[in-house]
């Protein structure tokens, strides 16, 4: 009697709390109401199977408990019920998965005047790129992909020269306007996922994949990795914008071309001298930082993060933050820069500045800091030298004391949680694994380990 009881509990329970809990679908902002329908159509029938054959349990559990003298009959063959269990079975069967072959011809046949957007993933970054005015993607091959060329385009190609390239998490889409997503990964599986347009697809080196959607409400959407991929894969996150088409349109026309990044004029050293006359003030005549004045060293940090960094600081995304003294003084400094070209000119000065290792001043155990460091090698590299490929900037001879600083900022959402710091965003979840200060000083003892 217990046990049956149990069984109904457990059953009506489990309904019960399905329809009860808050923990379902997100408000769809896409037009998959199908891929909705479909899986509803599922909990129905997998639903009323599961309370059916509860019940059914119960009832025999009691209508055919043990009494004494009672005998079991032997049936191994019964025709007519095993016509009924096979009906039903293959009738609830094709219930679930004919919906799904229907909704997956619509996913696979993506509108004649959709707009394409590549996504490119890596570990463990997005980046976007569109077709110019002409609609065609420029061609790309890995052979192409360094530094400065990110996305492989073939030099070569004219019609990747008004591609628009977007390094970075964030991608702008328009309302109401179907777009074709065609999904290319440069190292390993990749998944892309955005729960409230009902996309997902996996992006698979060697093959570029594909899956569409027409956002129907504005708003800005995560993207999450949905593929495990690597030690960072749970912070390979991005976002999906949707905008009114006219304020897309003003998004759009602010991105960059390919041909216009390649047409971006070196730093000139000569004038970013004169820039860097006020920055010598607090970090140095040599850029070699200085702990007083809370300026840590710059010599020798790679051009490309101490541009993103001026910038964040010039855009208020970085240095905004009550709790960020420091940051707060600097950022009026680089407001002091009025472009981007004297962005690159000073960074061009600070990169002909001698680069001289900091002093360490953080101890710590460097045991414990090389098993926690193994995190950090993966984007920072196992020297700790920066890679600029993963977005992670120099850390060895560095100033170890701003360091220090800036993981419990991370840690303690003082940096990273400016909705526009995306990257900071991503450090600022992989800091939380630095539990508490020891641990970070364990971290740049051992990154302050001389040779190795
Ligand atoms: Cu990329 Cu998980």
């Amino acid at each position: 009697m217990a046990i049956a009881i149990a069984l109904i509990l457990l059953a009506f329970g489990s309904v019960l709390f399905h329809f009860l809990s808050p923990w379902y679908f997100t408000p769809i902002a896409s037009n998959w109401s199908t891929i909705d329908n479909t899986i509803s159509i599922t909990f129905w029938v997998t639903g009323i199977v599961f309370v059916a054959i509860s019940v059914f349990t119960a009832w025999a559990v009691l209508r055919y408990r043990h009494r004494p003298g009672a005998r079991a009959s032997y049936q191994p063959e019964n025709k007519k019920l095993e016509v009924w269990l096979l009906v039903v079975t293959a009738g609830g069967v094709a219930a679930m998965l004919a919906p799904g072959l229907v909704v997956w011809a619509d996913i696979v046949h993506p509108p004649a005047d959709a707009q394409v957007v590549e996504a490119v993933a890596q570990q463990w970054s997005w980046a976007y790129r569109l077709p110019g005015k002409d609609g065609k993607l420029g061609k790309v091959d890995s052979r192409f992909v360094n530094d400065d060329n990110p996305f492989g385009m073939n030099p070569a190609d004219t019609n990747g020269s008004d591609d628009v390239l977007l390094v970075g998490p964030e991608i702008h889409v328009p309302l109401g306007q179907p777009v074709k997503l065609l999904l290319r990964s440069k190292d390993v599986l990749h998944d892309f996922a955005v729960a409230q347009l009902r996309v997902k697809m996996d992006l698979v080196p060697g093959l570029v994949t594909y899956t569409w959607f027409t956002p129907t409400r504005t708003g800005s959407f995560d993207l999450l990795c949905e593929e495990l991929c690597g030690i960072g894969h749970f912070a390979m996150r991005g976002r999906i914008v949707v905008d009114e088409p006219a304020a897309y349109q003003e998004w759009l026309a602010r991105q960059p071309t390919f041909a216009q990044i390649q047409a971006r004029a070196h730093g000139d050293v000569v004038a970013g001298k004169t820039a860097y006359a006020l920055c010598s003030a607090c970090h140095g005549p040599g850029g070699e930082g200085n702990v007083a004045m809370n300026a840590p060293k710059l010599s020798g940090q790679g051009g490309w993060y101490l541009e993103r960094q001026l910038r964040q600081f010039k855009q208020g995304t970085r240095g905004v933050h009550d709790k960020d003294t420091f940051g707060k003084v600097m950022a009026p400094m680089a407001a002091t820069l009025p472009d981007e070209a004297a962005i690159a000119n000073v960074v061009a000065y600070i990169a002909s500045l001698p680069d001289t290792a900091a002093s360490p001043t953080i101890k710590g155990d460097v045991d414990r800091g090389r098993q926690r460091y193994a995190t950090c090698a993966a984007c920072h590299g196992g020297e700790g030298r920066g890679i600029a490929a993963t977005h992670a900037p120099r850390l060895k001879g560095m100033s170890d004391w701003y360091l220090a600083r800036q993981l419990k900022n991370f840690r303690d959402g003082v940096r990273g949680a400016h909705p526009q710091d995306l990257y900071g965003a991503q450090m600022a979840l992989v800091a939380g694994m630095l539990a508490d200060d020891a641990a970070i000083g364990d971290v740049l003892a051992y990154i302050n380990v001389p040779a190795r």
